[in-house]
């Protein structure tokens, strides 16, 4: 009786945690499912019909309207207007399409900032932004916001239960650099009193005896205006980043309560982010209220010019880093906006290489994605975005190359959701080596604020550490500092400079448990607010790592840098940790040029029944911590593949998925057992191959 009663409490429990995931949102059979952007107030209603109608022969699944739309739901203050999309609405009903709706916030319409004009965020040189643009409003701003609440209102109210409707996008991109406006000034003295408290707690915190930047109270704090000023305290902007981004988050989450008030629990929200590279302006886990996240990519537009096709494709980093990152946000993710053809923003757009938007779209999938989407239907004869492909072209109604990719890919999705079988496990030798990569904003922030070398690229060493996983085939998650480590076999920590006590004793955890743990250099010289310790050089890490650092050294552009590790001599070039390892430590790789030589670039450590590995060293072609960390896997029995650059390979839901960014045709090694569903052993460039083992 009493086991029944613990079972029946244990299914319950399992029941609640499912139903408070995004997973509840999407059925696992469907695997993910394809839609694209509709913009019906851009064409006479005469030809919704016929684009509806096309749209659901080309397989998609679903539209996704109305993030630019203010204007046409809200004509003239307090007046609504939403005849137009209860039409397009019916429409999709009827050609079993699915909609995404989004609040039109990006784009308020003339008369409201007429009215209002303080609306408008401010740029560097207190200049208000104007209207003739989007995402032009501060997101400090009450008036702003009482706007929003009536329109989400009015949204929310009209369509939070039309099951027409799966979900709704707040915004879109939403993204910030710092706003100068005086709301934003407001707000951050507020933001600052809340996390202060006294105006002495905030003197310390920003370092303020320095140059008698010291405050007397609140009322004088303004934004550190970086145009202006020489040498400003790298605390105080830290906090102005992180006001910045919450400022965001906040006006994000405002939205999503007010949709929150009237849509039924069926209904999805979330936001579609931009890619994350270096110094942006928001930060997805920053926000309470979203069911889910969702990026934005275009792959080609100008990039990679090595002489090679991949300006034609891109480059495999940034989707497979999407993929990883937006996925660890909630354990589920969409893709809102992936490049269908040429665009026209680039500095020069090249056509994408045919079969590259096939690859990027199951490059997606194989991340886990529940959602792909692709911005826009219908190529634009109009605005600033001509020349700019759809999937659609200028006619209206002829596929473009990529309009036929994704119908290519729409249907083998379809074959393969016949093949999904729910009951199959991920393969051991996957789940073996899971990584965790603990990364946050802020970390990457504060290294941007003082590089110590025009060489550092902070965004750049976090990705190394994500290909050099993929390269060995290890599934990765980007970790934060509240996430439960031991889900994981490995556990990279790469320049993490900002550390309290908390994160390295659970990081000390991880390993005496059995983890394996690798710090790189940059790691824990700091506290939170990026004050450097009244201790040793990053002494806090010493017991951690095993050893001391004991200074750090940068080469010049011209000048290499000499290691040996393990026989092999490699180069560095961009950071070195000098260390110096304690007993019982061992020395991997020592400098073996420079008034250093002989000592120390890399240590590894027992640390109960796991390990610690410390890279202190950072090379441009990334081949020295390649080694270091094949070795950690390789030491703990963990077993791995050796993908090339450009080749990556993942699992999700009993499919194993391969694509190429690589010029050349790769040769996939593929077991007995292997059932190709889609593609050839042989991948060619770009290519991708999926299949069952
Ligand atoms: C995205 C944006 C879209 C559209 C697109 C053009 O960044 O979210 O609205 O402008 O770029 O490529």
């Amino acid at each position: 009786m009493l086991k029944k009663l613990l079972f029946a409490l244990a299914l319950l429990a399992t029941i609640k945690s499912y139903s408070q995931t995004a997973q509840r949102f999407f059925s696992k059979e469907k695997l993910t499912q394809t839609g694209v952007y509709y913009y019906p107030e851009h064409w006479p209603e005469t030809q919704w019909e016929r684009d509806i109608k096309n749209i659901a022969k080309l397989g998609f699944e679903y539209i996704h309207m109305s993030e630019f739309a203010w204007a046409f739901m809200e004509p003239e203050e307090g007046k609504y207007d939403f005849r137009w999309l209860d039409k397009v609405i019916d429409l999709a009903g009827k050609n079993n399409l699915k909609v995404v709706l989004c609040t039109p916030t990006p784009t308020p319409p003339a008369w409201l900032v007429t009215k209002h004009p303080e609306v408008f965020l401010q740029n560097n040189i207190y200049q208000p932004m104007e209207h003739l643009s989007r995402g032009n409003y501060s997101t400090s701003s009450d008036i702003y916001k009482e706007y929003t609440e009536k329109i989400v209102t009015q949204l929310a109210k009209r369509y939070g239960k039309d099951n027409r409707v799966m979900g709704w996008q707040l915004d879109n991109e939403p993204a910030r650099d710092i706003d100068f406006s005086p709301a934003a000034q407001e707000k951050f003295r507020e933001w600052l009193k809340k996390k202060y408290g006294t105006i002495d707690a905030l003197n310390k915190a920003w370092g303020a005896a320095f140059w008698s930047n010291m405050y007397n109270n609140f009322d004088q704090v303004r934004i550190p205006n970086q145009r202006l000023l020489y040498g400003v305290s790298p605390h105080a902007l830290l906090d102005s980043k992180r006001f910045s981004v919450e400022q965001l988050a906040a006006s994000l989450d405002f939205q999503a309560q007010t949709l929150r008030r009237y849509i039924s629990e069926k209904q999805w929200i979330m936001t579609n982010y931009m890619t994350i590279g270096n110094n942006v302006g928001y930060d997805p886990s920053r926000t309470k209220h979203l069911d889910f996240t969702s990026y934005t990519n275009y792959p080609a537009a100008g990039y990679n010019d090595n002489g090679s096709k991949s300006f034609r494709m891109g480059s495999m980093t940034p989707l497979t880093f999407s993929n990883d990152y937006h996925r660890s946000v909630k354990g589920v993710y969409g893709v809102m906006e992936l490049q269908p053809g040429q665009v026209n923003w680039g500095p020069i757009n090249p056509q994408p290489e045919p079969g590259a938007v096939h690859m990027w779209l199951w490059h997606t999938f194989a991340g886990g994605t529940s959602l792909n989407c692709t911005y826009r239907y219908r190529q634009p004869l109009y605005g600033s975005e001509l020349y700019h492909y759809g999937i659609v072209g200028t006619d209206g109604v002829t596929p473009s190359r990529g309009g036929l990719e994704f119908a290519q890919y729409i249907t083998e999705v379809n074959k393969l959701r016949k093949q999904y079988n729910a009951k199959k496990a991920a393969p051991q030798k996957y789940v073996a080596r899971k990584t965790a990569i603990l990364s946050t904003m802020d970390n990457l922030w504060d290294q941007d604020l003082q590089k110590q070398t025009t060489q550092w690229n902070p965004f750049e060493h976090l990705m190394k550490y994500l290909r050099i996983a993929k390269a060995l085939g290890a599934p990765v998650d980007f970790v934060r500092e509240d996430a439960d480590f031991s889900n994981y076999k490995v556990l990279m920590v790469p320049a993490y400079q900002l550390v309290d006590q908390a994160i390295i004793t659970k990081i000390q955890k991880f390993a005496e448990n059995g983890g394996q743990v690798i710090l790189t250099c940059r790691t824990g010289h700091k506290d939170k607010n990026g004050h450097l310790w009244e201790a040793k050089w990053a002494e806090p890490i010493y017991k951690l790592i095993g050893a001391e650092v004991q200074f750090f050294d940068l080469m010049m552009p011209n000048t290499e840098g000499k290691i040996s590790m393990a026989g092999t001599e490699y180069n560095w070039n961009n950071w070195g940790d000098i260390l110096k390892p304690f007993a019982g430590t061992e020395s991997l790789a020592k400098y073996t040029n420079q008034f250093y030589a002989g000592q120390t670039a890399v240590t590894k450590v027992k640390q109960g029944k796991g390990t610690v590995t410390y890279i202190g060293v950072d090379t441009d072609t990334g081949d020295l911590e390649k080694a270091a960390v094949r070795k950690v896997y390789a030491d703990a029995g963990i077993a791995t593949e050796d993908y090339p650059a450009g080749i990556n390979v993942e699992y999700r839901d009993g499919f194993w998925v391969a694509v190429n960014y690589t010029s050349q045709p790769f040769n996939l090694n593929l077991p007995a057992n292997a059932k190709i569903l889609v593609g050839e052993k042989v991948l060619p460039s770009p290519g991708v191959t999926v299949w069952t083992e």
